[in-house]
């Protein structure tokens, strides 16, 4: 069943069969009403909420995009303390950006907020322009990231759509078609019918308190939602099918060996470039499986797609070779202060718990000494 749809095919547009007619919301002023009561009462306290400087408010919107909310909170009031205006940010050298995104991940929403904040001093006298189109303009920033600096910092009506406002507002409608991708198309015209021309900062974070807190994915609470009257999914009795997620594509499995080239107590890093994962960040370089050393362990991790199995290997050296242009020689006790990949910096604990050359000596002093003591006991 879908409701909304046949809300609107009966409506005086008539048309019918061949393209689904957009998905509508009934009584868009008493759901806005409905759903702002709630907030005032319910809404997060989140440390981003407490300003509506627009530098803030993207800084804290690029860092929710792909990291949930209770991790995002300590990494924001980091950044921020470091880099507390867009002016610098701009003048901030990348590693350092880089550095305090350490353990966000997707490090190209850092990249690009840097080039962001150089664009903003740049070409806009340091202050963020005041329209969706001009903010679309900016390096990294899409349609959602505009809507949300444009409707909560500038109070703009601007629509937003992302993982918990798309599922409010599917349910709401009862839209059972698939979302995400092109799938959202119809979420984000029920976004623009539905924000309010006074208002839409609080109004779209409130659907995403709403999305966060009520409308969860999973065993939603729709018996304290405020908008359950306005629910077409909960009339029909289908919140728990919609929204309808496209079908995840199956990982691809990819095998690798990282090599820690060893000089002492220095290791030889690579610094990722263009086109790779984790581009400007420092990691252990990276030899088909199976590649020749001493084996100190394994990592898993995942990248997009992508689960990788890496097998872990060492090779000491007796002469430390000039690098390559990026790459470099770094002492096991400074890899703390770089910016590293995450399986660099797992590769590098591995490393940390290897015996370093001088207690190797020792260990193999003391190993001769046993085995020359088991020979004299045994005869052997
Ligand atoms: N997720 C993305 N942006 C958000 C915001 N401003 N508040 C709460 N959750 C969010």
């Amino acid at each position: 069943m879908q409701v909304a749809r046949v809300r609107k095919a009966a409506g005086k547009t008539g048309h019918a069969a061949a393209e689904p007619p957009a998905p509508v919301i009934a009584d868009a002023a008493g759901l806005r009403r409905r759903l702002v009561r709630w907030y005032a009462r319910a809404k997060r306290d989140l440390p981003w909420r407490r300003s509506r400087d627009p530098y803030a408010v993207w800084v804290s919107e690029v860092m929710l995009q792909q990291t949930q909310v209770e991790r995002v909170k300590e990494f924001y009031r980091r950044f921020m303390a470091r880099f507390p205006t867009v002016r610098e940010l701009a003048t901030a050298r990348e590693a350092d950006v880089l550095k305090h995104w350490e353990g966000l991940g997707y490090y190209r929403r850092a990249r690009q907020l840097h080039a962001a904040a150089q664009a903003v001093v740049a070409d806009h006298a340091a202050e963020f322009p005041r329209t969706v189109a001009g903010l679309l303009g900016l390096p990294g920033i899409g349609r959602y990231t505009a809507g949300a600096i444009a409707s909560i910092a500038f109070d703009l009506p601007a629509p937003i759509v992302e993982a918990n406002s798309r599922r409010v507002l599917a349910r709401l409608a009862g839209h059972d078609e698939p979302v995400g991708g092109t799938g959202d198309e119809p979420i984000w015209e029920l976004a623009a019918a539905v924000v309010p021309r006074k208002g839409a900062g609080v109004f779209n974070q409130a659907l995403m308190d709403l999305g966060a807190m009520v409308c969860t994915p999973d065993r939603p609470l729709c018996g304290g939602c405020p908008l359950a009257g306005d629910c077409a999914a909960h009339a029909a009795g289908r919140v728990a099918e919609i929204p309808v997620m496209a079908a995840a594509r199956a990982p691809k499995q990819i095998r690798e060996t990282a090599v820690v080239t060893r000089h002492g107590d220095r290791v030889l890093l690579v610094c990722r470039g263009p086109g790779e994962w984790w581009e400007g960040l420092w990691d252990f370089p990276r030899e088909p499986h199976g590649a020749a050393g001493e084996s100190i362990g394994h990592v898993r991790y995942g990248v997009t797609h992508h689960r990788i199995e890496c097998a872990v290997v060492q090779r000491r050296v007796t002469r430390a070779a000039t690098p390559a242009a990026e790459s470099r020689w770094v002492s096991i006790a400074a890899l703390e202060s770089l910016a590293m990949t995450a399986p660099g910096r797992r590769i590098a604990a591995l490393v940390a718990d290897q015996p370093g050359d001088h207690q190797r000596a020792t260990v193999s002093r003391g190993q001769r000494a046993a085995n020359r003591l088991g020979r004299l006991r045994g005869g052997g």
